[in-house]
């Protein structure tokens, strides 16, 4: 009797280590594997193999395989027709009684009887969860010699149903990850199609413009490498360079005469042209984007941080980060590009505005940030110089600007300070 109890306490913390093995480990031929040993352990049983049931590709895979010689095969066909059979059988299924070959033969197929006859097997629990096989179990017999008693069936039945929830469970696993898998192409699909539709946008707003060719796409790319030097996020950083792509898109609306006018324009004129940022929301804010600071950018990028500028006058931090960015990435471009009616300035007197500005129109860590970034030009690989090559050849030259920069840098800091400290 205490020996029976003995083996019961075995049989069963060997279970809770099977559950332990089940739920713990994360790949699931570990799992299967670990499973497996676990029950030849708590049976003392010298070879067994736990098969996966493919109902797509219709065999039996051998997941895990103990004891069984190099060249045990790694699978074996069965088709659905004997899974709904095995499914439908009673259970254990013994291979060691001659008697009952005709049985097994007529459940398993004279195939795989045959297989499992080669590999010594004795005994075959079938892994059946919510009505469907997943797979089985194939145990050799006792390393004694015994036969199976009737505790050890009913141990092997609990495992078998452990183990077949444990790959059931992987199953639905794999199949939320496919999924997944699936959402994510979809998703990179539509961010390249709005990545696509935004640089199609860029293009139609500078169309209009024909004199600042190619202003939108500068804007993105000066507002993108800040926003780097910010260290803002990879996703903010692709949002804030959008924003800069659509800034102007407001002026797809403004009188073409306006826009193109070869002179100063009056003041009717300029109020129409400033409707272009309240005009730029209206046009994006229903459309959904992957950031809502998106329709922002374009509403705020003539915002001033003194409060001077428009539509809204927002001073100072109510003016969001990314379109104080997008803001300095067009004033800059502004300045470094020809117009009708003027040149554009020599590098000295754009550092000279920046320096004048910072504080009243631009934000002071933006345009640090901006001159940083230059900075690090200075020093790179020549491929790597995207904002030199944005400006073109011999616009600037490195070495007597350099100086001005970190001249410039040094006193917004200071001035940063200074505002802190008092
Ligand atoms: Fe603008």
């Amino acid at each position: 009797m205490a020996e029976q109890t003995d083996k019961l306490i075995h049989a069963f913390s060997a279970l809770a280590d099977l559950g332990a093995e089940i739920t713990e480990s994360r790949d699931f031929e570990e799992m299967v594997r670990s499973a497996l040993h676990v029950v030849l352990g708590a049976l003392g049983l010298r070879r067994g193999l736990v098969a996966e049931y493919e109902h797509d590709a219709a065999l039996l895979r051998f997941v895990a395989v103990w004891g069984m010689g190099d060249d045990a095969p790694v699978s074996a066909p069965f088709d659905a027709g004997r899974a709904e059979m095995l499914t439908a059988g009673s259970g254990l299924l013994s291979l060691s009684e001659a008697q009952t070959r005709p049985a097994l033969q007529q459940q398993l197929g004279a195939e795989l009887t045959a297989t499992l006859l080669g590999l010594r097997v004795a005994l075959v629990a079938p892994l059946v969860v919510h009505g469907e096989l997943v797979g089985l179990i194939a145990l050799g017999g006792k390393a004694t010699d015994e036969a199976f008693t009737t505790e050890d069936r009913e141990v092997i039945r609990t495992m078998a149903r452990h183990i077949g929830v444990g790959i059931h469970n992987h199953r639905l696993l794999r199949e939320v990850e496919r999924r997944a898998d699936e959402n994510r192409q979809l998703y990179d699909n539509l961010r390249g199609i709005y990545r696509d539709t935004v640089r199609a946008f860029a293009a139609a707003i500078d169309c209009k413009d024909k004199y600042t060719q190619g202003h939108s796409e500068r804007v993105g790319k000066y507002a993108e490498i800040i926003a780097r030097e910010l260290g803002w996020s990879e996703e903010k950083i692709e949002h804030v360079a959008v924003g800069g792509y659509l800034h102007d898109v407001g002026k797809l609306v403004v009188e073409r005469d306006i826009i193109n006018a070869p002179y100063r324009i009056d003041a009717k004129q300029s109020a129409e042209l400033n409707r272009h940022p309240a005009a730029g929301y209206e046009i994006l804010a229903p459309i959904r984007h992957p950031d809502a600071d998106i329709p922002l950018m374009a509403k705020y990028h003539h915002e001033r941080i003194d409060g001077r500028g428009y539509p809204e006058g927002l001073k100072g931090d109510e003016i969001p980060p990314a379109a104080k960015v997008v803001a300095l990435a067009d004033s800059f471009d502004a300045m470094t590009t020809d117009r009708t009616y003027r040149r554009r300035k020599e590098f000295p007197e754009v550092v000279e505005d920046l320096r004048h500005n910072t504080g009243r129109q631009f934000a002071p860590d933006v345009v640090i940030a901006f001159c940083r970034a230059l900075l690090k030009e200075f020093d790179a690989l020549p491929r790597e110089r995207r904002i030199m090559r944005l400006l073109g050849k011999d616009y600037i030259e490195p070495e007597p600007v350099r100086p001005l920069l970190v001249e410039l840098i040094e006193e917004l800091e200071a001035r940063a300070h200074a505002t802190v400290g008092g």
